[in-house]
């Protein structure tokens, strides 16, 4: 659909995309940012060249970027920017990472884009308008059993309380839901992609940031998902928990996540 915003952002994350794919091309001169968190030159970079695009035309709008820019969520216009989503793929040789574009109104998601830029995918989502992959529509799935889905999950950088509840979470998944299996594939903004697209039948992680899931969440919702911190309270724009699913299982879901939840987390 003819948004402007979404023009910008799609624009935005070509830019982006151009950096993180001649990185990974032509290799890449890592450096820590701190325990296995690793952040190398093309997310600084590439945060740079989507800023770059956004800030041509809307001068004035505020920016949350996960490297350098600390944009006020509570302003009228705000854009949600993670410039390279899977670092640590990105870092190992993995071509599952991706640039995430969002932009807020008020604080309610309006559009938003995950770019895929080694496969050259695009997820598109416009609020109220639906959730595209590379121009088609796209819908979650209609599975009504656990038993018959794949279910996502990550890990936050967390080595303590909230890898235990997680792996906890997991094993019962598995025991007591008999779930066709678990995936971990490294980029937040794309197992949330995958909900939308069928793949996944749900995906939860204990601790995100708001460029993580901006975007996805819009595109899940788009595809007719639904999208919750892991006790179910709608998500804030700010460090969170995160279940997404086609819906149909999300209070199956809950109920498997929410006593794991770590306290205070
Ligand atoms: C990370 C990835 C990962 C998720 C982490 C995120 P980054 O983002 O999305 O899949 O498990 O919680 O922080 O650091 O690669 O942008
Ligand atoms: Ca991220
Ligand atoms: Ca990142």
């Amino acid at each position: 659909m003819d948004k402007p915003e979404l023009s910008v952002a799609e624009e935005a994350a070509r830019a982006g995309g151009a950096v993180v794919s001649r990185y990974f091309r032509d290799g890449i001169a890592m450096r820590d940012k701190a325990v296995a968190n690793l952040v190398s030159d093309a997310d600084v970079e590439a945060e740079r060249a989507v800023v770059e695009v956004i800030r041509r035309t809307y001068p004035h709008h505020e920016i949350l970027g996960e490297e350098s820019h600390q944009g006020d969520t509570g302003a009228e216009h705000l854009w949600v920017v993670d410039p390279l989503d899977g670092t640590n793929n990105f870092a190992h040789k993995i071509p599952q990472f991706a640039v995430s574009v969002a932009y807020y109104h008020k604080g309610v998601p309006q559009c938003g884009v995950v770019y895929h830029p080694i496969r050259d995918d695009w997820h598109t989502a416009v609020r109220g308008h639906g959730a595209y992959l590379n121009g088609e529509r796209v819908r979650v799935g209609t599975e009504t059993r656990l038993g018959d889905v794949l279910v996502g999950v990550g890990f936050y950088y967390d080595r303590g309380a909230i890898m235990d509840a997680t792996l906890a979470a997991v094993g019962d998944l598995k025991r007591h839901h008999h779930i066709h299996g678990i995936r971990r594939f490294g980029a937040a903004t794309l197992d949330l992609c995958m909900v939308a697209l069928g793949q996944l039948g749900a995906y939860f992680e204990f601790e995100l940031s708001p460029w993580d899931f901006a975007a996805g969440r819009l595109f899940v919702e788009e595809a007719g998902g639904r999208v919750t911190d892991c006790r179910g309270e709608p998500l804030p724009l700010a460090k969170s928990s995160v279940l997404a699913s086609n819906g149909i299982l999300h209070d199956v879901m809950l109920d498997v996540v929410r006593p794991h939840f770590p306290a205070g987390a």
